[in-house]
């Protein structure tokens, strides 16, 4: 795997790959887990070459402690890009990615004043901005993301067509545990004691009920529901135990997990 740190560098390189080379990349803020590697797994099947970058996107976290805790493994995740068989890496700086100072911005009005979009102020301009930059760098012909982010999923394929990129935003199921449990970069935080409840989260939050049937059922269990709600086809939850904050859904008529 060739790791770029220099994106001057990797852009002369782009510039030399044919144009009949199809290219896949997955945008990642490391920490890679199961879930991560679905994508590399799933590029690498439809591609001739996968990219994949590591960039911890300082404008997506509305909370400033949430950033500095973000756990950075990045030695663990070369490994395990190497092992994916990734072909390039791509580690831009804070300071490349943002020389406009984050004057610029990629800032959607409608479907981001919902779920995410309200329980976290700014994110998704920080998250659309961030994945055009990286677009544009990385000039693949398509981009793979999970269902578990499913809202960010729908604004960034609906960013790319609004903006006419010719680049196919491609969706992956949610990788889960045994317990049902979605894989995420936090559930590494989590105490036993709440790997347990977060067990019991994923439980609850598949039952066939209402959505109030679950809050109730969250509730009793001690976890601070954020909101579980359906939109369109699917049922969306956030939950925070401790002080992790916990993301899932799924479509409703297609159970993944009983
Ligand atoms: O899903 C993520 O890990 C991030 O939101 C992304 C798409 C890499 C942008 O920073």
């Amino acid at each position: 795997m060739r790791i770029y740190h220099d994106m001057t560098e990797w852009s002369r390189l782009r510039q030399t790959l044919p144009s009949d080379l199809s290219l896949g990349f997955v945008p990642t803020m490391g920490n890679l887990h199961r879930g991560h590697a679905s994508l590399f797994q799933r590029s690498i099947k439809d591609n001739d070459a996968t990219v994949v970058s590591l960039f911890i996107n300082p404008t997506q976290f509305n909370r400033a402690d949430d950033f500095t805790h973000y756990p950075r493994t990045l030695e663990d995740d070369l490994e395990l890009l190497t092992q994916a068989g990734v072909d390039y890496c791509l580690l831009p700086t804070e300071q490349v990615m943002y020389t406009d100072g984050y004057h610029y911005q990629i800032q959607e009005n409608h479907q981001s004043q919902c779920l995410e979009g309200t329980a976290r102020p700014g994110h998704f301009t920080g998250v659309l901005t961030v994945v055009m930059k990286l677009l544009q760098l990385a000039k693949p012909h398509r981009a793979y993301f999970g269902e578990k982010d499913y809202q960010q999923f729908q604004l960034i394929r609906d960013m790319v067509n609004a903006f006419f990129m010719n680049i196919d935003i491609e969706v992956c199921p949610t990788i889960r545990e045994t317990s049902g449990l979605a894989y995420s970069s936090r559930n590494n935080r989590l105490t036993p004691e709440q790997r347990q409840i977060a067990d019991q989260f994923a439980t609850i939050f598949h039952k066939d009920q209402s959505c109030e049937h679950t809050i109730a059922e969250l509730e009793a269990l001690g976890v601070t529901v954020n909101y579980v709600e359906d939109h369109r086809d699917r049922r969306f939850a956030a939950v925070t135990i401790g002080d992790i904050r916990l993301i899932d859904n799924y479509a409703l008529n297609v159970r993944d997990v009983a």
